[in-house]
């Protein structure tokens, strides 16, 4: 496999790009470890004390997958598994191919282009291996308007792939789904895309398929907070848990048909910040603090009442937080001629009892957001602490 290096490509892309006639054909004969730029030779390491593909940026795609064990499939198989797929994960981050398989080639040339690979145990799993769920997995509450496909949702396992090349994500699920042979069958997979890296002038926050600018106000990791509000802390329970997180992935839909149809300014007081520059409406640019307090001249509030992020900030909710890696899908349009479009959420939390649950149940019963989109699917997920370096797999301290 060729690897691009930094240094290789900078001033290779500068050439290619000041010539200007170069066609496809120049670009094709020119020396084969010559890349454009270093994104496919970035890498994410495997190992450390959490797992990667929570606090990484997020990269240009996303496969998610569930898979659920096969009839028989126990503890001894779920091990046996892990083992596998956490070699693999760890080989495919270095751009290496897995060891005990035949290569399918897909991703031959590529570097591994920022590759992660998140894995997390839906609560199904716990009885098929004589465990206890941890409490945190205690199934999510019904919320009004949801209108889940139970197919498309929940799952023994769940593995997020995230890459910034599409084929390189998709051949490490195809890759992680041959390694799972006999062992466990999917049963749901959706793709998800986010910017390239490189699409914009200034990187900045990524927007969704409504538009909006969407991450700002997540947790920092240089916050004080972070750690205690992403991950279980050392001495959590279970005590395996320890350095995880709890996934929440919700596919959502967008009702774009009549989301388009609202004026902008409209659209801004749906969510509370400018479309264009993702500023709060009390003022500033995107990065402003948000002031739920300012009014306007006429003494409305700046931040209509049922604004999405005045009903979902964590000053509004006990301080609940979580760090939301959602990925857009459009995967064409229903029968009835509306795009199957949205957000595939993905919040990380230390506990969805107080993260996700208490936002979403203020949100469910009528933030103004509420009326234009609709939740299709969901699931919950204990993502265990990271594997240390030099050996192990994930999941090790539930599972031995
Ligand atoms: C903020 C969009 C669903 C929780 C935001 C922002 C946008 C947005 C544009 C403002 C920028 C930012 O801070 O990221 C959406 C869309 C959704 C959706 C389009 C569905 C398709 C959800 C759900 C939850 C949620 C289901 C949790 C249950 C939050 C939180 C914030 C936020 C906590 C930050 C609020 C703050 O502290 O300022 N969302 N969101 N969102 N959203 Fe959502």
């Amino acid at each position: 496999r060729l690897l691009a290096t930094a240094g290789t490509a900078g001033a290779a892309g500068l050439a290619v790009g000041a010539g200007g006639g170069l066609g496809a054909h120049a670009l094709a004969a020119a020396p084969a470890a010559t890349a454009l730029t270093s994104l496919g030779a970035d890498s994410v390491p495997f190992y450390g004390a959490h797992q990667v593909g929570i606090v990484q940026p997020m990269q240009a795609r996303l496969v998610a997958t569930a898979f659920d064990l096969t009839p028989g499939t126990a503890r001894p198989g779920l091990v046996s598994l892990m083992k596998r797929w956490s070699a693999a994960a760890a080989a495919l981050a270095e751009g290496r191919t897995p060891p005990g398989l035949a290569d399918d080639d897909v991703a031959l040339d590529a570097g591994p282009s920022s590759l992660t690979v998140t894995f997390g145990f839906g609560a199904s799993v716990f009885p098929k291996i004589s465990a206890t769920a941890p409490a945190a997995l205690a199934p999510l509450p019904a919320f009004p308007e949801d209108a889940l496909d139970r197919s498309r949702s929940d799952g023994d396992l769940w593995v997020q792939v995230c890459a910034d090349d599409a084929l390189v994500a998709h051949h490490a699920m195809r890759t992680l789904q041959r390694l799972a042979a006999g062992a466990a069958t999917v049963r749901w997979q959706m793709s998800g895309f986010s910017r390239s890296p490189g699409a914009t002038a200034q990187p900045h926050t990524g927007r969704n398929l409504m538009g909006q600018i969407d991450g700002t106000n997540n947790p920092k990791p240089t916050d004080s907070t972070f750690d205690a509000r992403i991950f279980v802390p050392a001495k959590g329970d279970p005590a395996w848990m320890a350095g995880g997180s709890y996934a929440v992935f919700r596919r959502i839909r967008m009702l774009l048909d009549s989301w388009d149809q609202q004026s902008t300014d409209r659209q801004e007081r749906v969510i509370g910040r400018r479309k264009g520059s993702g500023a709060p409406l009390s003022g500033g640019t995107e990065t402003t603090a948000v002031d739920l307090d300012k009014q306007n001249a006429d003494g409305s509030l700046a931040i209509p009442g049922d604004a999405h992020i005045r009903v979902a900030t964590p000053d509004a909710n006990q301080g609940a937080a979580m760090l939301r890696r959602g990925y857009s899908y459009h995967d064409g349009f229903r029968s009835d001629g509306a795009p199957d479009a949205g957000l595939l959420f993905t919040a990380f939390q230390a506990d969805p009892l107080t993260g996700f649950v208490p936002v979403q149940r203020k949100l469910a019963r009528g933030d103004a957001l509420s009326v234009f989109i609709r939740h299709e699917s969901s699931g919950l997920y204990a993502v265990p602490g990271g594997v240390p370096a030099g050996g192990g797999y994930v999941g090790q301290a539930l599972l031995e």
